[in-house]
């Protein structure tokens, strides 16, 4: 499915293999895979020991295909690929597998020409002679006027609407303020949702969140006013009531700058939004031939605007800290009503145009110093809404593992949602191919886990909560997908989230190409 050059680099990578028995299987991982196939039922390994309170539906969205078989614009993002969603029924301790392409307009073409038709992609082509021509700029500009440009929603899934498996909206959601509507039983595609086209909607976010205590969902867009030219934030509400068009506006304001945001926190008040310095102007986009990250640039000395909403009465506070940049917020929470504490696992920014390339993801590092990356150390923020400061502290690596402070792909006991809470799951990537899922302790010392294998390839999980009144906060499992580089075979695996302990493995019929973030949709039942 991939080009000469990565064929190429997938044979330098076997041959640093047998030098040094690392990054086994790591190209397979990458592999495509568009395989549609339905309810497959699984088997665990023997001696698994599998809760029989399992249910719902978990979707886990990530990219599936590359190319189309033509040699012209072949990606050069591995983000660029194709969405492909896969879902676990989890009927007790039966589990039934699909998997299915997302069949998006742009994705349906592309199969039919055997290439990819013009579109908003993140990175520029492999070979920059194969760029778009001024005709095809111009259906890409149509196209963003209409919202049609990019409707590769790969990262994430989330449902609008009722909790109820036909009347709710089940969406593939990244940073667009549309989304692309599937069906949670059988994976098909239903269609793309538009939001109003007045004021003119440029950007959404990848992770809307559950307002605490509700169904509803929080989001939000950032907009412009195409009379005036002013750039608007817009918070939003949705009830399960609401269709996708018309959500409640909690609040809309000017921001000092754009920025490039993926996520945001909420608290039992609040919804916060940090902006960063690092942004994509529209203009140099077209500039840059409609390949979005080849226009973000990183403002120095520029600092991050943070923005406290109360949700209550639509109130927004503005304050200032230091210029970093975070792609996902882990979670937030209230001392008091004037001190919030929010966690943030920060990143390099320069990480989003350039660390899923293919030169890179394809040629992982032969060795490494297992060293914490810095600009990738987990962090908290605590806000002082009286003396409007926003100040950053790390936490200590008591168990000297260098996998422990600087977790991403963040996930919670989703009851402790905008509240205190101590246990957080997540992945921590060293030099591309050294993964491990980490629990980080935040309340005391000394009680961060690591699960670490040499050649299996982590990726999200999700805390699934033991049933019953007044457990502890981690009493439960963590579910996770893995690659086994050694065999060469994706893997579903549940842990005891407690002790982080390994309890039950059961190996896929399919592989799953490396992904990005699921959800649980506990009532999909089937
Ligand atoms: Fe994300």
């Amino acid at each position: 499915m991939f080009s000469a050059l990565q064929i190429l680099t997938a044979v330098a990578v076997a041959s640093i293999n047998i030098v040094h028995g690392d990054n086994v299987g790591w190209v397979d991982y990458l592999g495509d895979n568009n395989q549609e196939f339905h309810d497959i039922s699984l088997e665990w390994k023997e001696g698994s020991k599998v809760p029989n309170w399992l249910y719902g539906t978990y979707v886990r969205n990530g990219p599936g295909q590359h190319s189309f078989g033509s040699d012209r614009r072949q990606m050069n993002n591995w983000l660029d690929g194709f969405a492909k969603l896969h879902s676990f029924k989890f009927i007790g301790e039966k589990v039934l597998f699909s998997g299915k392409m997302l069949e998006s307009n742009n994705y349906m073409a592309s199969v039919k020409k055997g290439e990819l038709v013009p579109q908003l992609t993140l990175n520029a082509f492999v070979d920059k002679e194969h760029d778009w021509n001024i005709l095809e700029e111009g259906q890409i500009m149509a196209g963003m006027m209409e919202g049609t440009a990019f409707d590769n929603f790969n990262p994430m899934v989330w449902r609008f609407g009722e909790k109820d498996v036909e009347k709710g909206m089940y969406m593939a959601v990244t940073d667009s303020p549309s989304a692309l509507r599937f069906n949670i039983s059988d994976l098909s595609t239903m269609g793309l949702y538009l939001p109003k086209r007045i004021p003119f909607p440029t950007t959404g976010c990848a992770h809307p969140l559950r307002e605490p205590g509700t169904d509803n969902t929080l989001w939000f867009m950032t907009k412009i006013d195409m009379l005036t030219g002013n750039k608007l934030v817009e918070i939003q509400r949705y009830k399960p009531s609401d269709s996708f068009d018309a959500p409640e506006v909690i609040a809309s304001f000017e921001p000092a700058k754009t920025s490039i945001v993926h996520s945001f926190s909420v608290t039992e008040d609040y919804f916060i939004l940090f902006m960063y310095p690092l942004d994509a102007d529209p203009l140099e986009i077209m500039a840059k031939k409609f390949h979005i990250m080849e226009a973000i640039s990183w403002k120095d000395n520029t600092d991050t605007d943070v923005y406290v909403i109360n949700r209550n009465d639509g109130s927004v506070q503005h304050l200032t800290t230091q210029p970093m940049y975070s792609l996902h917020h882990a979670n937030a929470y209230q001392i008091n009503k004037d001190e919030l504490v929010v966690d943030l696992c920060e990143k390099n920014p320069n990480a989003l145009r350039d660390y899923l390339t293919v030169d890179k993801i394809f040629n992982p590092p032969e060795t490494t110093d297992w060293k914490t990356v810095k600009s990738d150390e987990f962090s908290r923020w605590n806000i002082n809404l009286v003396n409007s400061t926003v100040t950053k502290s790390l936490f200590v690596d008591s168990i000297n593992n260098s996998f422990v402070n600087m977790l991403d792909f963040p996930v919670i006991n989703e009851n402790y949602r905008g509240k205190p809470y101590c246990y957080l799951y997540g992945n921590s990537l060293i030099d591309y191919t050294r993964t491990a899922i980490v629990k980080k302790d935040l309340c005391k010392e000394g009680g961060d886990k690591v699960w670490y294998r040499e050649n299996h390839y982590v990726s999200e999980t999700w805390f699934f909560p033991t049933p019953g009144e007044s457990l502890p906060e981690d009493d439960g499992v963590l579910f996770t997908l893995v690659f086994d580089g050694e065999l060469k075979q994706s893997y579903i695996m549940l842990m005891d989230a407690v002790t982080l302990e390994s309890i039950a493995v059961s190996y896929l019929p399919v592989n799953i190409p490396w992904s990005a973030h699921g959800y649980l949709f506990p009532e999909a039942q089937f």
